[in-house]
C-alpha cells in the first residue's frame, strides 16, 4: 500500500528457545521463521525495516534484499526497539510486526491497515480472542473503546480474566506515534520500554484507538520456545497439505505427511503415508510417491514413480522414470526418461540415460550412463582409489553383466558387453565383449574321488 512502512521487530533475545541460533532463523516448514513476517510485510508495505540485535549478520543475510536494517544495541523492550527504526520510516502509516508470528495472514493485515486508514485512527491494534490468554498483554476497554494494554505480568487478577489479547501487531499514524513513544517509561515489572504503553498514552491524549480482531486466534500464535515452534509447524503443514489437495494432489494420510512450503506437486500426483518432501522440490503430474520416501531439493517430471523408501537429494528425474523400492540418490544425479533405478541401488553424481536400468543392488558414482543400458545386479563402480575420485562412462546400449567391478577411470563403448563377475580395469571398445575373471576349471568325477579318499575305515 502507498506510503506504508512495515517495521519487523526481531531483536529479542529469545532465551526460551535455548539455542545458539537466532530464533528467527530456526526453520519452519522449509523456510527460516523470519521469511514469513517478511512475506506479509512485503505484500503490504513499500518500505520494510527490520530491527535486529547486535551480531545479526546471519539474520541480515537470510532476509535478503529490499530491507533496511536498524540495530537495537541494548534490548530495552519493544517500545525501545521500534524507536530505533524511526529514522528509517516514512511519514505514512507504520505497521509493526513481530518476527516470530508466522501464521498472520496477508488478508488480516490488509484489513487492519484498511480499517486504520478508513477511521483515520491514531493507532489500530490487532487483537485476538484467546482460549488461553495467559502470557499475552490484555486489551482494556472502556465503553467499548480501547483505553490501554496491560502486560500479563503487570495485570491484576481481574484483568487476567480478559480474553481479548494484544497480538503485538499494530498500525500507527507516524505523526502521533513518535511523540507518544518518547513518553514511554520503564515503570513495569520488567523495567522495559513497552510499546504497548503507546496505546494508553495516545488514548489519554484523546487520540482515536481502533481495534481489529483477528478472525482466527491462531494468527496470533507467537513462537517463544520449541514447543510453540512445533505446534505452529503442524498448523503450517496442514495448511500446505490443504492447498495441495485443493490443487488436485492426493495425500493419502495428511497426519503422517511432511511437506514443506517450498514444494510443488502437480495434479493427480499421489503421496502415500510417511513421506517427507523438503527444500525446493517439484513433482509434475501423475507421479506416485511411495511410503517412507524422503526427498530433498529435487525435480521430478511427469508420471515418475517412487516405490516405497526412496531417499533422494538434489536429483533431477525425468518423465516416466521409476525409482525404488529402497533406492538412494545422493546429490548430483540425473535420471533420464523412463529409466529405472531399483532396490538397494546407491547413485552419486551420475547420469542415467533414457530407458537405462540399474535395477538391483549397485553402487554407481561419478558415472555417465548412456541410453538403453542395462547395469546388472551387484555392479559396482570403483570410483575412488584412496586418493582421488575418477569417472566412468558407459555408452548407449551397453550391457554390464551382474556382479561386475568397473575400476575407474574407465570407458565402456556403445553396445559393449561385460561378462558377469568381471573386474574391468581397461577401456572396452564399442561392440566388444570384455571378460575379466578367473577362467572356470571343471574336474570331472571329482566328488566321487574325494569321497573315496576320505572314507573312514570300517569297524
Ligand atoms: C509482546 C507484547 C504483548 C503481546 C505479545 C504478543 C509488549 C511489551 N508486549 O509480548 O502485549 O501480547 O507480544 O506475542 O510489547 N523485541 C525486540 N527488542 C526488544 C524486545 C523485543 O526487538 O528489546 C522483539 C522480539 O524479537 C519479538 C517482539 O519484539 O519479535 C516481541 O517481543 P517479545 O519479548 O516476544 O514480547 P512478548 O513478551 O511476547
Ligand atoms: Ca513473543
Amino acid at each position: 500500500m502507498d506510503g506504508v512502512t512495515a517495521v519487523i521487530l526481531a531483536a529479542g533475545e529469545a532465551k526460551r528457545m535455548r539455542s545458539r541460533q537466532p530464533k528467527v532463523l530456526h526453520p519452519l516448514a522449509g523456510r527460516p521463521l523470519i521469511a514469513y513476517a517478511l512475506r506479509t510485510a512485503r505484500a503490504i508495505a513499500d518500505r520494510v525495516v527490520m530491527v535486529v540485535g547486535p551480531n545479526a549478520d546471519d539474520v541480515r543475510a537470510a532476509a535478503g534484499d529490499g530491507v533496511t536494517f536498524v540495530e537495537q544495541r541494548e534490548r530495552l523492550g519493544t517500545g525501545h526497539a521500534l524507536g530505533q527504526a524511526r529514522g528509517a520510516c516514512g511519514s505514512g502509516p507504520i505497521v509493526v510486526l513481530a518476527g516470530d508470528m508466522p501464521l498472520l495472514s496477508g488478508e488480516t493485515l490488509e484489513h487492519l491497515v484498511g480499517h486504520h486508514q478508513a477511521t483515520a485512527a491514531a493507532a489500530t491494534v490487532l487483537t485476538a480472542v484467546a482460549d488461553r490468554p495467559q502470557g499475552y498483554g490484555r486489551i482494556l476497554r472502556q465503553d467499548g473503546r480501547v483505553r490501554r494494554i496491560v502486560e500479563d505480568r503487570d495485570a491484576t487478577d481481574d484483568q487476567k480474566k480478559i480474553a481479548e489479547i494484544n497480538t503485538s501487531i499494530y498500525c500507527f499514524d507516524a505523526r502521533r506515534l513518535w511523540p507518544a513513544l518518547a513518553e514511554v517509561r520503564t515503570d513495569n515489572d520488567q523495567g522495559e520500554y513497552y510499546l504497548t504503553d503507546v496505546i494508553g498514552i495516545l488514548a489519554k491524549a484523546g487520540g482515536r484507538i481502533e481495534a481489529v480482531t483477528a478472525p482466527d486466534p491462531v494468527e496470533a500464535l507467537g513462537i517463544n520456545d520449541r514447543r510453540q515452534l512445533a505446534a505452529v509447524a503442524a498448523i503450517l503443514r496442514r495448511r500446505i497439505l490443504d492447498r495441495l489437495m485443493a490443487d488436485g494432489v492426493t495425500i493419502v494420510d495428511p497426519a503422517s505427511t511432511y511437506i514443506e512450503d517450498t514444494v510443488t506437486l502437480g495434479p493427480d500426483t499421489v503421496v502415500y503415508p510417511q513421506v517427507v518432501l523438503e527444500g525446493v522440490t517439484t513433482f509434475g503430474t501423475e507421479c506416485v510417491v511411495g511410503s517412507g520416501s524422503h526427498v530433498t531439493a529435487s525435480r521430478f517430471g511427469d508420471r515418475v514413480t517412487l516405490k516405497p523408501y526412496c531417499i533422494i537429494a538434489e536429483a533431477v528425474v525425468e518423465d516416466g522414470a521409476t525409482l525404488g523400492p529402497f533406492c538412494h540418490l545422493r546429490p548430483g544425479c540425473h535420471i533420464g526418461q523412463k529409466a529405472k533405478v531399483g532396490n538397494f541401488a546407491e547413485l552419486k553424481k551420475s547420469r542415467i540415460g533414457r530407458g537405462s536400468k540399474v535395477p538391483h543392488v549397485s553402487y554407481v558414482g561419478d558415472t555417465t550412463v548412456g541410453a538403453d543400458v542395462n547395469v546388472g545386479a551387484g555392479t559396482v563402480t570403483c570410483n575412488y582409489d584412496g586418493v582421488a575420485k575418477h569417472a566412468t562412462t558407459i555408452g548407449d546400449g551397453a550391457f554390464v553383466g551382474t556382479n561386475s567391478s568397473l575400476v575407474a577411470p574407465l570407458t565402456i563403448g556403445e553396445g559393449a558387453y561385460i561378462g558377469a563377475g568381471s573386474t574391468i580395469t581397461k577401456d572396452v571398445p564399442p561392440g566388444a565383449l570384455a571378460v575379466g575373471r578367473g577362467a572356470q576349471v571343471v574336474k570331472e568325477g571329482w566328488t566321487a574321488r574325494k569321497a573315496k579318499k576320505h572314507k573312514s575305515p570300517e569297524v
